[in-house]
């Protein structure tokens, strides 16, 4: 057993990433892979709820595979894998299907964003949007995790891990470790650029709502300088989330690529003028954008050295996943033909 702790972390490859995914989750990964045990997985069971064309799931995912790469994930340090080459997982999902509620499932935001409109279900909604909290607690609890590095968005779906791996245990013993989510206090929840109250989201029909990290950097210094801030004058530039939130979103994404205190900032930047500050932000943005996307392109352009990453990450999870697989199976008295 190691004793190291270990972290679980995941991003689905169902469009392309934004600078939300990077800043909220992937940003904290390869800075735990000294004091951790990690293990970072693209989730590409998960994009099967939302995916418009499966012709593009393979692409989505070497794409997802290689931005974890390019962000500073070690396949020497960390298990780096694909979700589905690891069919624990959709093994454990039935199981834990059964030990979740309804009613439970019927609370989570995330459905009822996605999957209802008023007080109605969507009609052609697919039951993996609904049964997707299980799939993802199947991931965490597979690898006995300690730690979840995540968005704010997806808190909820880790309490509901904690609910059903507590359920589990008060049955049959200390089968599972409780999750707890690691959510940054600034950049966990990256909002929307022209609309800085609601998330920024890949789905955005508005692109200038968003940035994502493939963006070219001509058209995200444009989105930055179209960026909504407020009517304050002399131009008042501190955090303030509820009648600042276009200036606080601006510092909660310059702190992240700058690696510096937001209220640090926040001071520095007294008396400069929101069009000054956008241009330093961009100027940031895009400095960080360039460098990141040559190390992507470096790996995407290698799918034989993507497909070996992938194949032994998938080796590697596959062990620690079915010693709990094997474990839970055994507790549940599942009939054994060979033990
Ligand atoms: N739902 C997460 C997202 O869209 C991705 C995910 C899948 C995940 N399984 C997970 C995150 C397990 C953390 C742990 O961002």
């Amino acid at each position: 057993m190691s004793s190291k702790p270990i972290v679980f972390s995941a991003i689905q490859p169902s469009g392309n990433l934004t600078i939300g995914n990077y800043i909220g989750t992937m940003r904290h990964w390869s800075k735990m892979q000294s004091n951790y045990e990690c293990l970072y997985c693209v989730a590409d069971l998960h994009a099967l709820t939302t995916i418009q064309n499966y012709s593009f799931l393979k692409t989505r995912t070497l794409d997802a595979l290689s931005f974890y790469l390019a962000c500073g994930v070690d396949p020497e340090k960390s298990i780096v894998f694909i979700q589905s080459h690891v069919h624990q997982h959709s093994q454990l999902s039935w199981i834990l299907n059964c030990f979740a509620r309804f009613s439970e499932l019927l609370r989570m935001t995330q459905f009822k964003v996605k999957g209802t409109q008023g007080e109605k279900y969507i009609p052609k909604t697919n039951l993996g949007l609904f049964n997707y909290p299980i799939l993802m607690a199947s991931d965490i609890l597979l690898y006995q995790t300690n730690v979840v590095p995540v968005g704010y968005d997806q808190k909820q779906h880790i309490e509901l891990t904690r609910t059903i791996a507590d359920r589990f245990n008060s049955i049959y013993g200390d089968v599972f470790a409780l999750p707890t989510p690691i959510i940054n206090q600034y950049g966990s929840k990256i909002m929307a650029l022209l609309e800085p109250k609601k998330k920024m989201s890949k789905s955005d029909i508005n692109k200038n709502n968003v940035i994502f990290l493939l963006d070219d950097i001509s058209s995200v210094v444009s989105k930055i300088n179209k960026s909504v801030t407020d009517s304050d004058r002399p131009s008042a530039i501190y955090y303030d989330i509820k009648n600042k939130p276009g200036i606080s979103n601006l510092l909660e994404i310059f702190s992240a690529i700058s690696n510096k205190d937001v209220h640090v900032l926040s001071k520095e930047l007294q008396g400069v003028m929101y069009t000054e500050f956008k241009k330093i932000v961009s100027d940031a943005v895009s400095k960080f954008l360039h460098k990141l996307q040559r190390r992507y392109t470096d790996y995407r352009c290698d799918e034989t050295l993507l497909k070996k990453i992938a194949y032994e990450g998938s080796m590697k999870a596959q062990l620690k996943a079915e010693t709990t697989l094997k474990k839970i199976y055994s507790e549940l008295n599942f009939f054994h033909l060979f033990k």
